[in-house]
């Protein structure tokens, strides 16, 4: 695997240093920072017990387009048990609020990809029983954001290469973080922090790593679909949810997403909600992209 170098350095929500920049991240690396573990005993807590995490999500499960993958209230119901024994510390609660407060679009993010991660892993993964471990890997995949400044997160114009560079710290800088706050170097939210904007062809960072994890690719594919949706301050308008799907079928056929989760992502879509190894994916496009998408675009300073 490629070295991991902090381009940047990592730190808490209340500044306080874990890792210098210059450092090469390893598992052992990780475990020294675990061992120096100084807050209080390990508390955690029920993730839609925080706050208004619950109320929140149900807002936005009635909005478009979630109210078409979630038009009934048995569906909600059925996802929602499956959210509701996910636990997280006290930290990663409070990284939650700070994003309410200073960065609403990044906090519905994460409880957007939570719900649509946990809904598209309940009908891909065979195996149930590590579930609840890893769809904790939803709301966590962006915690370190925290490490980017505001500024770069809020940004309306196009990013300059070193504010791109800042950015796509946040996958390393969460990866840390969880291994920290969660107390396991092996956590299965570590990897997926690391590895959610790696693509399947190996086009994506921070390491250009083909995705193999069927969980990590669940995630990449939520992240992708919600972040596609939503208003972003690159770009005011969204995508429409039929466009939205499009784009994604195309990055699929492309080899930088795993196909059969694409066409579990367009199943939960359909009215009939068939099974998705029979649902078949139109390649057509039909949709507009909104106008006035900054996203990728750089400018040299
Ligand atoms: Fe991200
Ligand atoms: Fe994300």
């Amino acid at each position: 695997m490629t070295t991991l170098k902090l381009n940047y350095n990592v730190f808490t929500l209340d500044n306080r240093q874990l890792i210098p920049a210059g450092t090469i991240v390893s598992d052992d690396i990780v475990e020294e920072l675990i061992s120096t573990y100084q807050s209080p005993p390990h508390q955690s807590s029920v993730l839609l017990k925080h706050g208004s995490i619950k109320d929140d999500i149900l807002l936005f499960f009635s909005q478009p387009p979630y109210n078409t993958i979630l038009a009934d209230e048995k569906r909600t119901a059925s996802l929602l048990d499956l959210m509701e024994p996910v636990n997280a510390p006290y930290q990663i609660l409070e990284i939650m609020d700070y994003f309410k407060l200073h960065d609403f679009y990044t906090y519905r993010h994460f409880i957007m990809v939570f719900a649509l991660s946990t809904l598209l892993a309940r009908d891909l993964m065979e195996d149930h029983n590590d579930l609840l471990a890893e769809v904790l890997a939803g709301p966590t995949h962006d915690l370190g954001k925290i490490c980017v400044p505001l500024n770069i997160l809020k940004k309306t114009d196009p990013l300059t290469r070193s504010e791109r560079l800042f950015l796509e710290h946040h996958a390393i800088a969460g990866h840390v973080l969880l291994g920290y706050y969660l107390q396991d170097s092996k956590a299965f939210a570590l990897k997926a922090a690391r590895d959610h904007h790696e693509r399947n062809d190996g086009s994506g960072y921070p390491c250009g790593t083909h995705l193999k994890d069927r969980m990590v690719e669940i995630v990449v594919v939520s992240d992708v679909y919600d972040a596609l949706l939503s208003p972003r301050p690159y770009r005011r308008i969204s995508y429409d949810n039929r466009t939205a799907l499009e784009e994604i079928t195309a990055m699929a056929k492309k080899g930088k997403l795993s196909w059969e989760i694409v066409q579990a992502l367009v199943a939960v879509n359909r009215k009939d909600r068939p099974h998705y190894s029979d649902c078949t994916v139109s390649l057509e496009k039909r949709g507009t992209p909104p106008p006035d998408n900054m996203y990728g675009i750089i400018v040299d300073k």
